[in-house]
């Protein structure tokens, strides 16, 4: 076994950034790449070395979110493995319970799971009528569909699982998605989003992996793809948003679509989300509008300074291949909410139509819809809301408070 001194021998070796933007408040770092996942302790003005020790530290406060929506059983049950024991899980799924109970069998791997190994887990469905109660409790119904049940979609899910950190009081929230099929890759991303915790200065930090390749069947053989076709358009107009306000051309976002992204909870607490594919993109555009101007409303945060860090992972990213109608749903969401900001001018309004509009997804301006914002989780009761939620569903799995 190490004892302390042997764990502050091995450190996870990362560039440090080379550059970074500044608006008002937030600063958005230039992407640093993984060097090495361990490897002996160098200190040089180029590196960043964070010690195991660090890591470990930021891993006990760190819980990770994993919302899930018809997935292979077996990439699941490979991602919850990949976790590190320190960090709890809350899976919030919002599978068929239809014609094949697809919940029911996430059920029993998460009943496994922790039966094996101990692992702090729990499980709830986004469609039992209890969360939506629970919901209704704590005065947060804008999460709510017309049938009175949380609305179908990724963001409801992510916040959910927000929701349920803040009653842990746990210091920092990462996502990780259950779509990966390399269990390894999971485990450096949840160490990545630590790292680069370890990294930040301020309380209200995001950090957002980056790919280095992700592997593709390209005329039958394996092609390590750097780019995705939407990741890059959707960088390239939140770089024209951001050179619009700063007067100056820049290619520094290269985490738009990010899904793997981590937060502190002091962050994530404030922060409104939008809906659909375009919660990533989001993220940026509401940063930049809600601190880029010097007029919001959290003075605190805005002091400390709000720092968005950019890592580029050593493990490819293989994940599963959701098909064309995907695709045009992400561009059409990361788009539109650029298209929306209020940050946006006439010329790039005009450019994101044409961008729509050349690759099939738009006709018409007119068909490029405002995304629903979910609101802040900020003033709600956390405590309430669990408690109202442990009386009334009927799906909420929970070893999160078993002896740990
Ligand atoms: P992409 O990887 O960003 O292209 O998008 P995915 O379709 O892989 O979605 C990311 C993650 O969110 C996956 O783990 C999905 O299973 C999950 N997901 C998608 N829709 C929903 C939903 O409505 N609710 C929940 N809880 N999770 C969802
Ligand atoms: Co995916």
């Amino acid at each position: 076994m190490f004892d302390d001194d042997d764990l502050r021998c091995f450190s996870m070796l990362i560039e440090a950034p080379r550059n970074a933007e500044i608006l008002g408040s937030v600063k958005i770092y230039d992407v640093q790449k993984v060097l090495k996942l361990e490897s002996s302790e160098l200190e040089t003005p180029l590196l960043r070395c964070i010690t195991n020790e660090e890591i470990e530290e930021v891993l006990e406060r760190l819980v990770v979110i994993i919302p899930v929506k018809n997935e292979k059983i077996n990439l699941l049950d490979g991602v919850l493995r990949a976790i590190p024991q320190k960090c709890k899980i809350i899976v919030v799924s919002n599978s068929s319970r239809m014609k094949q109970d697809l919940f029911k069998m996430e059920e029993d791997v998460v009943r496994r799971f922790y039966r094996v190994t101990k692992h702090p887990i729990m499980l709830i469905h986004q469609k039992d009528p209890g969360m939506a109660i629970s919901y209704k409790e704590v005065g947060f119904s804008s999460i709510l569909d017309g049938d009175g049940l949380v609305r179908d979609g990724k963001a409801e899910g992510m916040v959910t699982g927000l929701l349920i950190a803040k009653y842990l009081k746990k210091d920092f929230v990462g996502f990780i998605d259950a779509d990966n099929y390399f269990p390894g890759a999971v485990n450096e991303y949840v160490r990545d989003y630590a790292a680069g915790l370890c990294m930040s200065k301020s309380p209200y930090a995001m950090i957002r992996l980056h790919w280095k390749h992700k592997p593709k069947i390209v005329k039958r053989k394996l092609y390590f793809k750097k780019w995705g076709r939407v990741s890059e358009i959707t960088n390239r107009y939140l770089n024209l948003l951001l050179a619009n306000q700063t007067g100056f051309e820049t290619d520094i976002i290269k985490t738009g679509n990010a899904g793997e992204h981590a937060m502190t909870m002091k962050l994530a607490s404030i922060m409104n989300f939008s809906t659909g594919y375009s919660i990533e993109p989001y993220q940026l555009i509401y940063l930049l509008e809600e601190f880029g101007r010097g007029e919001t409303e959290y003075a605190e945060a805005a002091n400390a300074g709000i720092e968005v860090f950019q890592i580029e992972t050593l493990n490819p990213h293989l994940h599963e291949e959701k098909g064309e109608k995907h695709v045009k749903g992400m561009m059409m969401d990361s788009l539109s909410t650029i298209f929306h900001s209020r940050l946006t001018n006439k010329y790039l309004k005009t450019r994101i139509i044409e961008e729509l509009k050349s690759n099939k997804v738009v006709e018409s301006d007119k068909e490029i819809k405002k995304n629903l914002i979910i609101p802040s989780i900020k003033d709600i009761d956390g405590k309430k809301f669990m408690k109202k939620l442990e009386e009334s569903s009927d799906t909420f799995v929970n070893f999160l408070w078993n002896g740990n």
